[in-house]
């Protein structure tokens, strides 16, 4: 029984000693593991005559008991100063900037392009689409191209190789196929927005062999050329977001179109500043007219019973001068830096009642 006073005394010195959790867990084992000391005693209670077994065997349990109840308080104590060491060690210093989030950006052409069919959804059109590769009827002939127009052997068409009927398809060099597309394919009334690519071999500074545009057609019974007016004067003022742009109307002249008219708007280039709106500088934006009858009867319609109009607009070009983007070519570049600088948050759907660009 001495030895019994004694082990629990070295075992209970040996636990308030244990600097550590992993200490304390070899403490543990020394006395209640499998080959530990206290183990060791309560094996030889076999030995033992009933009698002495019985009282040998509960103060072994008393001191065993001890013993676990020790290891307990002394590993809540270890464990708290464990955290409260951590605590003190691991500070959040919470005046410390965020790391900034890298997020992607919309491409300045997206943006236009949502723009555009943003103010021309809510003046009515439907958005139309035609392919990329067009032949020669949709992009030339049904368009009043006659036979030996300069167009059709430009140097700046894409053609491509000839086909067994002798035929060469081209990448449509605007986007006025879609009108022909769509006259053929839908009864009139027509009010349409067909934004889209378009090729010609050509790369500077204003030119890319890709680009956009967007076209847009009117006709029923009753639309003219106030129409078109209007419905110009209504576009440009909500995309350049500014309440008043004077226009002028300049005649022109397209296979397509009869009368023909380029559109100018008033800008000002003082100090080296575009402003739209203002000035006394004219900008060219945009080419229209009213749909010549040669393409209402190329689609199958009756020039005597409808009418209408046509436009088609750069997208670049009038993104550049919304946003002030001085190449073209630098849209195509992939440049991230570009990217990132000229990118739209791509949360900010453009929407009228909501702001086109932020
Ligand atoms: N298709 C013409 C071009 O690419 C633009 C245009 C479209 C002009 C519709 C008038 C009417 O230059």
């Amino acid at each position: 029984m001495e030895d019994l006073e004694t082990l629990r005394a070295e075992v209970v010195a040996a636990i308030a000693a244990a600097p550590d959790l992993a200490a304390l867990e070899e403490t543990r084992v020394a006395a209640l593991g499998k080959k530990g000391r206290v183990t060791a005693l309560m094996k030889s209670l076999g030995g033992m005559d009933p009698e002495t077994r019985k009282a040998a065997g509960q103060q072994m349990n008393r001191v065993k008991d001890a013993i676990v109840q020790t290891i307990e308080g002394r590993r809540a104590a270890l464990e708290a100063a464990e955290l409260e060491a951590r605590l003190g060690r691991e500070r959040v210093d919470v005046t410390l900037p965020a790391r900034p989030a890298r997020s992607g950006a919309v491409h300045p052409i997206s943006q236009t392009w949502d723009e555009v069919v943003a103010i021309f959804g809510q003046m009515g059109f439907a958005v139309a689409e035609g392919p990329d590769i067009e032949d020669d009827f949709h992009n030339f002939t049904a368009l009043n191209f006659p036979p030996g127009h300069p167009a059709r052997e430009m140097h700046d068409t894409f053609f491509l190789p000839e086909r067994a009927d002798g035929t060469r398809h081209v990448l449509r060099t605007h986007t006025s196929p879609v009108q022909v597309r769509t006259m053929l394919n839908q009864a009139p009334p027509i009010r349409i927005l067909a934004p889209g690519r378009t090729y010609r071999s050509d790369s500077d500074m204003t030119h890319t062999p890709m680009f956009h545009q967007f076209e847009g057609l009117v006709l029923d019974q009753t639309t003219h050329m106030g129409h078109l007016k209007g419905c110009l004067q209504e576009f440009v003022q909500a995309y350049f977001e500014v309440d008043d742009v004077p226009m002028r109307f300049r005649p022109s002249f397209f296979p397509f179109t009869e009368p023909s008219a380029e559109v100018d708007i008033r800008c000002s280039r003082k100090g080296g500043e575009l402003r739209i709106g203002v000035g006394d500088d004219w900008l060219e934006i945009l080419g229209c007219g009213m749909v010549h009858p040669n393409v209402l009867r190329a689609c199958g319609l009756d020039p005597e019973e409808v009418q209408g109009f046509a436009f088609g607009v750069g997208l670049e070009r009038i993104a550049m001068l919304k946003y002030g983007i001085p190449d073209l070519r630098t849209f195509f570049d992939s440049d991230l830096r570009w990217l990132r600088h000229y990118g739209f948050a791509a949360l900010d759907v453009p929407t009228l009642h909501g702001g086109l660009a932020r």
